[in-house]
C-alpha cells in the first residue's frame, strides 16, 4: 500500500519559542523522510516472492518497516501535538496552555495530579537530552488508564496502547533552535501543547474497549474473586476455607499447592463438604479456573455454603507470585 501524507495540522507561525524554520525542516525532511522511505520498504516488499527471498532480508526489511511506519505516525501525533495557546486563541478557543479542568480529573486518577504528570512526562525528557527517543502519553484500553512512557528507536510501543501525546527528543527536533539546550526545547514544547486536541484524543480513546475478558456461559451465575483478592483477604487475616480442587491426576503430577489450601477431591464433593463452616467464605479453585472450579463451587454453593470459585485457578495463584508449599509438606 501506499502511505498518504498528513498535513502538518498546527500553524508553525502561531508556535510560541519554536521557529518556522525549525518546524518546517522538522516536518519537510524528518516526518517527510520517514514516510518516503516507509512507502519505498513498503514497495520493496509488496515486489518480493516470500519463497524465493531469503529469511535475513525478510527480516531486515519488515524491522526497517517498522521503524519508518512508527516514526511516521509519532511524527503525525507530534505536530497535532502542537498548538498550544496562540493556535488556540487564533480559533477561538478557550486555552491556557494547561490541562482543562475536566481533563486534569484524568490526571489525578492516573497520575495523582496533573502536576505530577507534567513532572513525570518533563523529567522523562530531560532524560532524553543528548540522547534520542520519544516521550508519549499513552491511554491503555486493558487498565482503562494513562501512562507515560519512552519509545527508543521509534519502535517501542505498549502492546494495545494508544499514544495521545508525542514529543520527539530526537535532536532534530530542535538543535535549530536550540543547539544542545533540550531543557529549553522541552519548556517550549510543554507551553505549546494543544490540550484540546489531546483530550479529544483521550475522549476517543477511552471508547476502545479492554480486551474481551474470558467468558464462560455455562458458569456465569458462579461468582469469581480474582487471585490478587484472594491473597488480600488473606493477608488482611479474613476468615477463608481455600479448597484446591485440582483433579486428582493434577495434584499427583504437581507436587505445588496454594498454601494454606486443603486438596479435595472434586469428584467426591459430597464425601468432604460436611468438613467446612457455613458461618466462613469459601474459595475453591482447579488448575485454570475452568469447569472443574466452577462446578464445585456450585455444588458447595448448592448445599448452602458462601462459595465462589478463583480466576484462573492454581496457575494464576502461582503467576501472581503466590506462596506455594510441596503436597505432603507440612500440614
Ligand atoms: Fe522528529
Amino acid at each position: 500500500m501506499r502511505y498518504p501524507i498528513t498535513p502538518i495540522y498546527c500553524l508553525p507561525s502561531l508556535l510560541q519559542g519554536l521557529s518556522t524554520r525549525l518546524i518546517e525542516s522538522h516536518y519537510e525532511n524528518n516526518y517527510g523522510g520517514a514516510l518516503r522511505r516507509l512507502n519505498a520498504i513498503s514497495e520493496k516488499l509488496e515486489s518480493l516472492d516470500f519463497a524465493k527471498t531469503p529469511p535475513y532480508v525478510v527480516n531486515g526489511l519488515k524491522r526497517d518497516e517498522l521503524t519508518a511506519l512508527n516514526s511516521t505516525l509519532l511524527h503525525e501525533l507530534y505536530f497535532a501535538s502542537l498548538g498550544g495557546a496562540a493556535a488556540n486563541t487564533a480559533r477561538g478557543n478557550f486555552c491556557d496552555a494547561k490541562p482543562p479542568a475536566g481533563f486534569a480529573d484524568v490526571f489525578a486518577r492516573d497520575f495523582q495530579s496533573a502536576d505530577r504528570w507534567h513532572d513525570e512526562f518533563v523529567a522523562m525528557a530531560n532524560g532524553l537530552a543528548g540522547g534520542s527517543g520519544w516521550v508519549l502519553l499513552v491511554y491503555v484500553p486493558r487498565d482503562g488508564r494513562l501512562i507515560n512512557q519512552y519509545a527508543s528507536d521509534h519502535s517501542q510501543a505498549v502492546a494495545g496502547g494508544i499514544p495521545i501525546l508525542a514529543l520527539d527528543m530526537y535532536e532534530h527536533a530542535y538543535h535549530i533552535d536550540f543547539g544542545s539546550n533540550a531543557k529549553a526545547y522541552i519548556d517550549a514544547f510543554m507551553r505549546n501543547v494543544d490540550w484540546k486536541a489531546v483530550q479529544g484524543r483521550y475522549e476517543d480513546a477511552a471508547k476502545v474497549e479492554p480486551p474481551r475478558p474470558l467468558v464462560q456461559p455455562e458458569f456465569g451465575a458462579v461468582e469469581g474473586v480474582g487471585p490478587d483478592e484472594v491473597k488480600a483477604m488473606i493477608d488482611a487475616g479474613r476468615p477463608l476455607q481455600i479448597i484446591d480442587a485440582r483433579p486428582r491426576h493434577f495434584v499427583s503430577r504437581q507436587q505445588d499447592i496454594m498454601e494454606g489450601a486443603q486438596w479435595r477431591d472434586p469428584d467426591r464433593v459430597q464425601d468432604w463438604s460436611a468438613e467446612l463452616s457455613k458461618s466462613e467464605p469459601v474459595v475453591v479453585f482447579c488448575a485454570y479456573g475452568f469447569h472443574v472450579g466452577c462446578k464445585t463451587a456450585i455444588a458447595l454453593k448448592d448445599a448452602g455454603f458462601d462459595a465462589k470459585y478463583m480466576k484462573g485457578g492454581h496457575s494464576a495463584w502461582k503467576a501472581i507470585g503466590g506462596a506455594t508449599k510441596m503436597v505432603g509438606a507440612g500440614s
